[in-house]
């Protein structure tokens, strides 16, 4: 136990964490194929209300389906490989893979929406059931005549709760879960359409730009009125207000950073100096999809799927439906030896956020890797913790250079 970092032992919560409400073996595989070694947990929230309160998840939805960073960041900062314990928030699912693709004994991966976790096994399922072209035909990067007929094949690998949801879905599975995530589906629907209207063939030609001097060109180009006024105000408080179903990402970024302005100016600053074409959020952004397959995140191309499903076979998943806090308040000290915090700060209050971070240094060996990420700022470490954890400023900024989501700030380093 490190100096102030203490497990939370009040009587009553130690008693109620212990309750683990639900543990699921995944499902029946036929013999002679590799294990999915998964199980899936929901823990009941005890500790405090803040991170529960802050998620405005009603009804179990999928907010995101794909995965829209960039998870060579996480890669690089925790050096996953065999022999180590990491924890990872799940969210679309595609960085916990792209982590198991190294081939670590054990990955926690924690999402407080059932539904991500669901997610995470279906595209876990999936890499372990199909072909690379089918898998990639089954979420929906290329066409399929038959979706549901891939399900039905990957289906009993899942564990019932996940069958449950994805049974309860076939429009979802038909249209390529891949796109359907709340997120996904204002892109594509909202988004791509307005942008098409005001600057048509912009996005065309953004595309196929080759190099950076000709992308240059597309953004000193000539502009119209309405993409003025989608430049000037989609990116305002207010308008992520009116149509996400999450907690405001602004809530803690301080007043004086002007969220609209920087957004805008993240996103054009990195094209300036990276090719639209190779970036997956920029193609999820202005098409609504993935168009170029040779820059598809690393879980959807071919050699690291055949590396996660080589590793699926040895990597323990253990899915927790729970907050980062109360999993982690599950695990022993000195346990870990990565974490991957992405972009929670917004639904956690400042009890939560100090109490992950204490709980990160509490369950971290010596050496342990940390990666965190905030959209545009990251919160202070919480006084008590910035002594345990050696930070990595150059890595930092390094990623918030290059990193495919383009809004992120780091808070990158080992413990100590
Ligand atoms: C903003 S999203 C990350 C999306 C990210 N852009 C991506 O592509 O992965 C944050 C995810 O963390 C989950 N989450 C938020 N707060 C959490 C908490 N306290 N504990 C566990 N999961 C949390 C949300 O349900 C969501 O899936």
């Amino acid at each position: 136990m490190r100096d102030g970092v203490q497990q939370r032992d009040l009587p009553s919560v130690r008693q109620d964490v212990a309750k683990v409400a639900e543990t699921e073996e995944a499902g029946p595989v036929r013999s002679g194929e590799p294990l999915l070694l998964l199980v899936r947990e929901t823990i009941a929230h005890q500790v405090h209300g803040g991170e529960r309160a802050l998620w405005h998840g009603r009804r179990e939805r999928i907010s995101y389906s794909s995965c829209n960073e960039d998870s060579a960041c996480e890669s690089r900062a925790l050096l996953p490989g065999p022999g180590q314990r990491l924890f990872c928030v799940t969210a679309g699912g595609g960085r916990v893979l792209d982590l198991v693709a190294d081939g670590p004994d054990e990955i926690w991966a924690v999402d407080l929406n059932p539904s991500q976790n669901h997610l995470l096994e279906l595209k876990a399922a999936g890499i372990q059931e199909l072909s690379h072209a089918e898998y990639l035909g089954f979420l929906g990067v290329r066409p399929s005549p038959d979706r549901l007929a891939a399900y039905a094949r990957l289906r009993p690998r899942l564990t019932e709760g996940a069958q449950r949801f994805f049974d309860g879905q076939p429009r979802m599975l038909k249209a390529g879960v891949l796109y359907q995530g709340c997120l996904e589906r204002f892109l594509a629907h909202v988004i791509v359409p307005l942008v098409r209207l005001a600057r048509p063939f912009w996005v065309r030609r953004l595309m196929a730009a080759t190099t950076i001097e000709e992308q240059r060109r597309l953004f000193r180009g000539p502009t119209t009125r309405l993409w003025r006024a989608l430049v000037g105000n989609l990116c305002r408080r207010r308008f992520f207000a009116w149509f996400s179903g999450e907690a405001g990402f602004w809530r803690y970024i301080p007043a004086e950073i002007p969220l609209h302005t920087r957004v805008v100016s993240n996103i054009f600053g990195h094209l300036e100096t990276h090719l639209a074409r190779d970036n997956h959020l920029v193609s999820l952004i202005f098409n609504g999809r993935y168009t170029n397959e040779s820059a598809l995140p690393a879980y959807l191309r071919p050699e690291p799927f055949a590396r996660i499903r080589a590793a699926l076979a040895h990597t323990r998943l253990r899915l927790i439906t729970g907050t980062v806090g109360d999993a982690l308040h599950q695990a022993e000290s000195h346990s870990f030896d990565g974490f991957a915090i992405s972009d929670i700060s917004s639904y956690l209050d400042d009890v939560s956020y100090r109490d992950v971070f204490e709980q990160v240094v509490r369950t971290g060996r010596v050496g342990a890797r940390l990666c965190s990420r905030g959209i545009l700022y990251h919160r202070e470490l919480p006084a008590g913790c910035a002594r345990h954890i050696r930070r990595e400023v150059e890595l930092e900024r390094e990623f918030a250079r290059h990193d495919a989501a383009m809004v992120h700030a780091f808070l990158v380093g080992e413990l100590q």
